[in-house]
């Protein structure tokens, strides 16, 4: 069920306006927005979007190719963009951002007509599955599940229309919902169906997104641990109606942090103790992952990456039992301004300990910003590509990466890069680049 990779015959071009739209107008979706305008607008730079900013080498180092990837790949330019999004708060995106508190007013300011300009749809909300958000005003209402889906799809044919787009893709960027186990509900199309028509508690509101999306053959990229599209019947769905899908939890902060080490400590066979990360955020994020419900889902998704990476079973010596640790404690002094701490206890030579500290002041949105543009670029590509379900060359992008059940994810930062890559060269008919130095024969 994974994403199929045959080479496409021929690539649809970029032509027409993409409509990107994000459930969720908060922090990560307002700043997202509001860059894209600014680079349009000439005033900063994409810093942080390989779509933008990164060149990929092809052919062989002494042919000197290395366009960059926008060059090389047809994708949606950003002046073709127009923004849309859903949430259950109305404020308009200028609003949200300003409460957000991510940039500042010189920033904002500039951009206040065109930030004033979008305003959210009535979003798909249930306050069991986000219990700490307040000033909730702008919720679809409806007799049944199948409903509220049925207006979410009416809404992205609208948008469209209303827009003239030629396509749309949707990002979620909207609060953590509270942990759930997937269940019978959601195996296939016909039970989850089922679970729509008779209000089954099983279904969280991302899940209707997700459908509504599938549906209407948008592709769905998920930026938070829900489950959401990371489902069988949301799979069979994507598969059946040819759409990519991706997620889940965008790889940001500590994460990227921790895909980064790890796989170093790795490749010189060093041993890993311990990990204790701890953070202190501010943001609505923060609040809303303050409810152990919502924290647990996303522990589930930061805690995975270390084993995965460090394949304890492989590698007993180094890494068997290791402690790790994640805490986040919501900080309201800090807003989007995030720190996190991490103690790495690690073991060299003769079994000797060291310890890396690692201090890392980040600003959650600018870091995620870049990655919501790049992901609504790539699965639109794909969707043109004639790609569909799982994109796993996009794990790039993720704290938990989708795969097809059985699989484990791919975490290593350097694997996922190389991964993304080369499905780009493969799609444009260019070859695959492996680093052996054939010149030492020759
Ligand atoms: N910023 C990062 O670095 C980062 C990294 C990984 C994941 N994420 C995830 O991205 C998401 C957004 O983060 P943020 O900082 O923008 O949070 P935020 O709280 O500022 O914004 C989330 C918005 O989603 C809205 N919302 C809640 N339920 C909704 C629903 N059912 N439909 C539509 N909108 C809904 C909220 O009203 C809020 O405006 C969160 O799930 C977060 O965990 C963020």
């Amino acid at each position: 069920m994974s994403g199929s990779l045959t080479r496409p015959t021929s690539i649809a071009p970029a032509t027409g306006k993409l409509g990107i739209l994000t459930p969720g107008l908060g922090a990560v979706a307002t700043t997202f927005m509001a860059g894209v305008e600014s680079i349009r607008r000439g005033h900063t730079k994409p810093i942080g979007s390989l779509t933008q900013m990164a060149t990929i080498r092809l052919g062989k180092r002494t042919e000197h190719r290395s366009p960059l990837i926008k060059d090389f790949v047809p994708l949606a330019g950003l002046s073709d963009i127009v923004f849309g999004a859903w949430d259950p708060i109305g404020d308009d995106a200028y609003t949200a951002a300003k409460k957000a508190g991510v940039l500042s007013s010189d920033h904002l300011e500039p951009l206040k007509d065109f930030l004033s300009a979008i305003t959210p749809m009535s979003a798909a909300f249930e306050a069991r599955f986000v219990t700490r958000l307040l000033g909730v005003n702008n919720v679809k209402t409806g007799p049944t599940y199948r409903d509220i889906a049925e207006q979410l799809r009416a809404d992205m044919r609208k948008f469209k229309a209303d827009n003239g787009c030629d396509r749309l893709v949707i990002v979620w960027c909207a609060s953590t919902e509270a942990f759930i186990q997937p269940g019978p509900q959601h195996q296939t199309l016909a039970s989850f169906e089922k679970a729509l028509d008779e209000n089954d508690p099983a279904i969280a509101p991302s899940m209707l997104y997700a459908y509504a999306a599938l549906m209407e053959k948008v592709p769905f990229c998920n930026g938070a641990p829900n489950l959401t599209v990371d489902l069988p019947c949301m799979l069979q769905l994507a598969h059946d109606n040819g759409v990519p899908v991706s997620g889940k939890d965008f790889k940001t902060g500590q994460t990227w942090m921790k895909t980064v080490i790890a796989p170093g400590l790795k490749a010189r066979m060093l041993g890993l103790a311990g990990w204790y990360s701890t953070n202190i955020l501010g943001n609505r994020d923060g609040e809303v992952l303050d409810d152990p419900a919502s924290f647990k889902t996303k522990e589930e998704s930061k805690l995975s990456v270390l084993h995965n990476i460090l394949q304890p079973d492989v590698y007993p010596e180094l890494y068997k039992d290791f402690s790790h640790v994640v805490r986040i404690n919501y900080y309201p002094p800090r807003g989007d301004n995030k720190e996190g701490w991490d103690n790495i206890d690690i073991v060299g030579w003769m079994g000797y300990p060291m310890q890396i500290k690692v201090n890392f002041l980040c600003r959650d949105s600018i870091l995620a910003a870049p990655i919501v543009l790049d992901l609504a670029l790539f699965s639109d590509f794909a969707q043109r590509a004639g790609m569909k379900g799982i994109q796993e060359w996009l794990s790039f992008y993720y704290k938990s990466p989708m795969v097809a059940p059985g699989l484990q994810p791919e975490h290593d930062l350097f694997i996922q890069q190389t991964k993304l890559k080369n499905t780009l060269r493969f799609l444009m008919g260019e070859e695959q680049i492996t680093h052996l130095g054939l010149e030492y024969y020759t």
